[in-house]
């Protein structure tokens, strides 16, 4: 599979270095590349032919009855204008077959033909059929693909373009619909950043590690509008406890903080004007238990409620005072608390924060990060397992209480999945319900486990990778972004389960492909 998708990237890029060959002198006018649907291309027939996108960038025509029974769409073209006409057909199913771009154009009502560009298919091979067409005027022209002898052949074709000379009059009217392409060590592949830059940010996290190779960061950059450090800006790495505990001596509400780990990722998103996203201020898990207890010694008691809450608001205001003087306007937004609701019961979790501050701690950390947080920084609550219906009550019980506050911008849903868990109907059902809330929304920590790196496999995570990617598309002007959990597998925290979206040399698996173009997987 990992060959068949070089093979068809290697593809992609051949065909449209020959497209631009043949077109030499002229200018692209206009080209289909079925990136999103059938780009306006119709079955032409009396009978059941249908064309349907798929696989990436190709478009199928299938059920034909004759010859004619084609793709075909409408084109403004202008009379005593040289057009040079190509397309990339293939079919599966005999030795050869004969290909022609075709005109249908009607004038006073009366349609007639002529074929313009011609192309034998071999079996199983991509072919381009290629040639000019000087239209003299007619009242409309349609521009369809057919065969010559092979009246039932299903095919598939892609890169149907037309060329005209430089300046030709509706040149601005048809937008480049090619899939942006950016170039790695391992050639050029698409951009997920790119593809996705009308719809929302597309992102990572980037362990601490990878922000100081330089190489994983280039690739980053041409794959990823916004990053997040995995471990590094969460209370484990950002408190200082040594710092902390000489501070308590005097004042025992003082909490130290410091970024030594997150340094390197937040100087080069920084540097090159990359987006980051803040994980995490408040959380059971990864952060120190002296946190709680008297002068910062785990076996002393643990603080009262008020001394921790002054703990909390010194620790948020110091982390958004160093943001804000070193690192302004990098941070857009951050995820306030994480992970607070219990699995089984839907309510909060047994917690140090629960257990020291008491059940309204929530609500307090998001009054003190909006108290700090520079005036635009998305506030978010983060948590996983948002599909199960009981856990999903609570976290909509909490983040009502927190819009009541005022306090929440967003929901961020982890989405640490199985292909065999949860399903797509639940995944579908919890992000329509928190959409409904009318909060932004984000999936913050994408990755899908798979038991093996077999075909069957991989092309299940893919679908359920594409099919995410619609669900969020379709909620796309409430959503700030789509972030995985890692690049590689090798480096991910589940790698036993391979589930991200290149393999450990960067190239791309099939999930990658298909979050590429989520519409063309079935
Ligand atoms: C994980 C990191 O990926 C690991 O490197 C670390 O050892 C444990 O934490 N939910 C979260 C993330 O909010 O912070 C977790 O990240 C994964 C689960």
């Amino acid at each position: 599979m990992k060959k068949a998708i070089s093979l068809l990237l290697a593809s992609l890029l051949l065909l449209a270095a020959c497209a631009g060959v043949q077109a030499e002198g002229k200018a692209m006018l206009y080209q289909s590349n079925f990136t999103a649907g059938t780009d306006g291309w119709v079955a032409r027939s009396m009978g059941t032919a249908a064309v349907e996108p798929v696989e990436v960038n190709a478009l199928k025509v299938t059920g034909r009855q004759s010859d004619w029974n084609s793709a075909g769409r409408d084109f403004d073209l202008i009379p005593g204008v040289e057009y040079a006409l190509s397309v990339q057909v293939r079919q599966d199913d005999v030795d050869s077959a004969d290909f022609m771009i075709s005109v249908a154009h009607s004038r006073g009502g009366v349609e007639s033909y002529e074929n313009l560009a011609f192309g034998t298919a071999e079996k199983g091979k991509w072919t381009l059929v290629s040639g000019a067409y000087t239209p003299d005027a007619y009242d409309n022209y349609i521009l369809y693909v057919e065969t010559t002898g092979a009246p039932t052949l299903d095919f598939v074709m892609r890169f149907f373009r037309i060329d005209a000379p430089q300046g030709t009059a509706e040149a601005a009217n048809h937008p480049d619909l090619e899939i942006p392409m950016t170039t790695t060590e391992n050639g050029e592949i698409p951009s997920l950043k790119e593809t996705y830059a009308s719809y929302f940010d597309f992102g990572t996290c980037v362990p601490g590690m990878q922000a100081r190779n330089a190489e994983a960061m280039a690739f980053n950059l041409t794959q990823f509008s916004i990053l997040t450090p995995e471990n590094e800006l969460k209370p484990d790495s950002v408190l200082d406890v040594a710092a902390s505990k000489r501070l308590a001596a005097q004042d025992e509400t003082a909490a130290a903080v410091h970024f030594d780990a997150a340094k390197p990722l937040l100087d080069f998103c920084k540097k090159n004007g990359v987006k980051m996203h803040g994980h995490v201020l408040v959380w059971h898990s990864q952060t120190p238990e002296a946190f709680f207890h008297e002068g910062y010694d785990a076996g002393k008691p643990f603080v009262t409620r008020e001394v921790m809450l002054a703990r909390l608001e010194n620790y948020i205001s110091g982390v958004f005072a160093y943001m804000q003087e070193n690192y302004p306007g990098v941070i857009v937004s951050w995820d306030v608390v994480n992970e607070a609701v219990d699995d089984g019961t839907g309510k909060l979790r047994k917690s140090n924060w629960l257990n020291v501050v008491g059940d309204d701690f929530v609500n307090r950390a998001f009054e003190l990060a909006r108290k700090y947080a520079p005036e635009g920084t998305l506030l978010y609550y983060n948590d996983y397992n948002t599909a199960i219906l009981g856990k999903q009550n609570g976290i909509v019980k909490l983040l009502e209480s927190l819009m009541a506050d005022g306090t929440v911008d967003g929901y961020g849903f982890q989405m640490h999945h199985e292909i065999s868990f949860p399903s797509m109907q639940a995944i579908e059902a919890c992000v329509r319900r928190i959409a409904a809330l009318g909060l932004r929304l984000r999936v913050s920590e994408l990755d899908i486990g798979i038991p093996s790196t077999s075909e069957a496999d991989l092309a299940k995570q893919a679908k359920m990778y594409a099919e995410i990617m619609k669900l969020m598309k379709s909620v796309s002007s409430q959503t700030d972004a789509v972030q995985v959990w890692g690049v590689t597998d090798n480096y991910s925290w589940r790698s036993d389960k391979h589930p991200l979206l290149f393999n450990a040399d960067r190239s791309p698996k099939p999930a990658f492909l298909a979050v590429i173009r989520p519409e063309a997987v079935q």
